[in-house]
C-alpha cells in the first residue's frame, strides 16, 4: 500500500498533445506514480497540461534537460511523435532515467537501434507502450494457442478494414496504414504466436476512389518463426462491413482452428475424438476469457512499474523485443517498394 507521496515514483511527461493526455489521466490516476513535471516543445501545451493535471506552472518545460534538473523525476514517459521518440528517450536515458514510450518505438530503424543501444548503455529499462496487448481477449487468445488447444500454429491470418476519414497528415503520408496502423496487429500477432518475423512480401496499394495520397491499402504475407505464416490484409479506405480495430483473426492450427473477429471473445473448433469422413464432425473448444485488472495503457504502466519495483523480471514490450514488430514495419514496406521478398532483421 502507497502510504505518503513521498513513496511514489516521480514522472515526467513529454508530449502535451492528445495521447499525451490520455497518459496524464493514467499517471494520475495510478497510486504508484506521481507526476511531476510536463515537456512539450508547444510550452503552451506543456502549461495548459500542467494546469489541468495539477502540476505546478513552473513544472512545465519546452527542454526535457532542464525539467529532469527541476524536478529530479524516477522515470521519464515519453509521448511526442513518432521522429520525437529517439531524441526524447535517448536524453532521458542517458541521464539514468528509465522510459516507458508510446508505440512506435521510433520513426526508422536506425533511430530505434540507437535507442536499444542508450538503453543497454545506461543500464535503463525503455519499454514500448503496446497498449493492445493488455485485453482480456487478446491474452485468452494467446494463453490458448500456447496451450495447444487447436494444435501447432501453422497460419494466422489478419484482416483489417475500416474507412476512416481522419482527414490531416495520415491523408498525406506515403504508407498510412502500414506506418501508423499495422504495427499494432503485427504485435499482435507475435503475442498471439509467440513468433518471431523471418522474412516478408509486401504489396501496398492506393484503391480506386481513396481519399488519401499514399498507399491506403496492403496485402502482406509474413514468414515467422515456428513454421508459421501470417497474412495481412488491410485497407483504411474501405467502407461498409468495417472490422473490428483490433482486426479480424482467423488462426489454423494442426489440429483445429481459432476464430476472433469484431472484438467478441474468441472461439474455437477441433474434430471429435475418433471422428472420421471427407468432412469431420467439430466440437467446440472451451476458452476462458479472464478479465484484466488494469487494461490498455494501464496496463503496461503497471507492468512497466512492476518492472522497476522487480516484481517481474522483464515487461513484454522491452526495446530488444519491441524492435522485432517494428522491424515487420519497415521490412514490409521496403518489399512493397522493392518487388521482392524481403528478410527482416534488427
Ligand atoms: N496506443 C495507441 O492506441 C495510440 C493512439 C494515438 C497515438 N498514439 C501514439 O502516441 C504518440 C503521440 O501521438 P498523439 O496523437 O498524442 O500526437 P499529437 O500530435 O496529438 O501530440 C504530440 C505532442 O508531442 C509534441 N512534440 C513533438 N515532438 C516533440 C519533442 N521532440 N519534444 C517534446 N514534445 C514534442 C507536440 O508538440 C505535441 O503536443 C505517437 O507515437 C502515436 O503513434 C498511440
Amino acid at each position: 500500500m502507497v502510504e505518503k507521496n513521498t513513496q511514489k515514483k516521480k514522472a515526467v511527461i513529454v508530449g502535451c498533445g492528445s495521447m499525451g493526455r490520455e497518459w496524464m489521466k493514467n499517471l494520475t490516476a495510478n497510486p504508484r506514480v506521481e507526476l511531476v513535471g510536463t515537456v512539450d516543445v508547444r510550452l503552451e501545451a506543456a502549461q495548459s497540461a500542467a494546469k489541468d493535471f495539477n502540476v505546478p506552472p513552473e513544472r512545465a518545460f519546452t527542454d526535457l534537460k532542464q525539467a529532469i534538473a527541476a524536478c529530479a523525476p524516477d522515470f521519464v514517459v515519453d509521448i511526442t511523435i513518432p521522429e520525437g521518440h529517439c531524441p526524447t528517450t535517448v536524453t532521458a536515458l542517458s541521464k539514468g532515467l528509465p522510459v516507458i514510450g508510446e508505440k512506435p518505438l521510433a520513426a526508422s530503424m536506425a533511430a530505434a537501434k540507437k535507442m536499444l543501444k542508450a538503453s543497454e548503455k545506461a543500464k535503463k529499462l525503455y519499454m514500448v507502450s503496446q497498449s493492445r496487448r493488455y485485453e482480456a481477449n487478446h491474452i485468452a487468445v494467446a494463453k490458448t494457442l500456447a496451450s495447444g488447444a487447436i494444435g501447432d500454429v501453422t497460419a494466422i491470418n489478419c484482416d483489417f478494414y475500416i474507412g476512416a476519414h481522419f482527414g490531416g497528415f495520415r491523408e498525406e503520408m506515403a504508407s498510412p496504414l502500414v506506418l501508423d496502423m499495422a504495427i499494432h496487429h503485427f504485435d499482435m500477432c507475435r503475442m498471439f504466436t509467440g513468433a518471431d518475423p523471418k522474412a516478408v512480401y509486401a504489396h501496398e496499394f492506393n484503391p480506386k476512389g481513396s481519399w488519401y495520397k499514399g498507399d491506403v491499402a496492403a496485402s502482406i504475407i509474413f514468414e515467422m518463426t515456428k513454421g508459421i505464416i501470417f497474412t495481412y490484409r488491410g485497407s483504411w479506405c474501405a467502407e461498409g462491413f468495417p472490422t473490428a480495430w483490433n482486426g479480424d483473426w482467423r488462426v489454423v492450427g494442426s489440429s483445429g482452428s481459432l476464430l476472433f473477429e469484431k472484438d467478441q471473445a474468441p472461439r474455437a473448433q477441433c474434430p471429435k475424438p475418433g471422428s472420421t469422413g471427407f468432412i469431420r464432425p467439430v466440437e467446440d473448444v472451451a476458452i476462458a476469457v479472464e478479465p484484466v485488472a488494469a487494461k490498455g495503457i494501464a496496463g503496461s504502466l503497471e507492468e512497466f512499474l512492476d518492472t522497476l519495483d522487480k516484481k517481474i523480471r522483464k515487461p513484454q514490450c522491452e526495446v530488444h523485443d519491441n524492435i522485432k514488430s517494428l522491424a515487420m514495419v519497415f521490412a514490409a514496406m521496403k518489399s512493397s517498394r522493392s518487388g521482392r521478398r524481403e528478410k527482416i532483421v534488427w
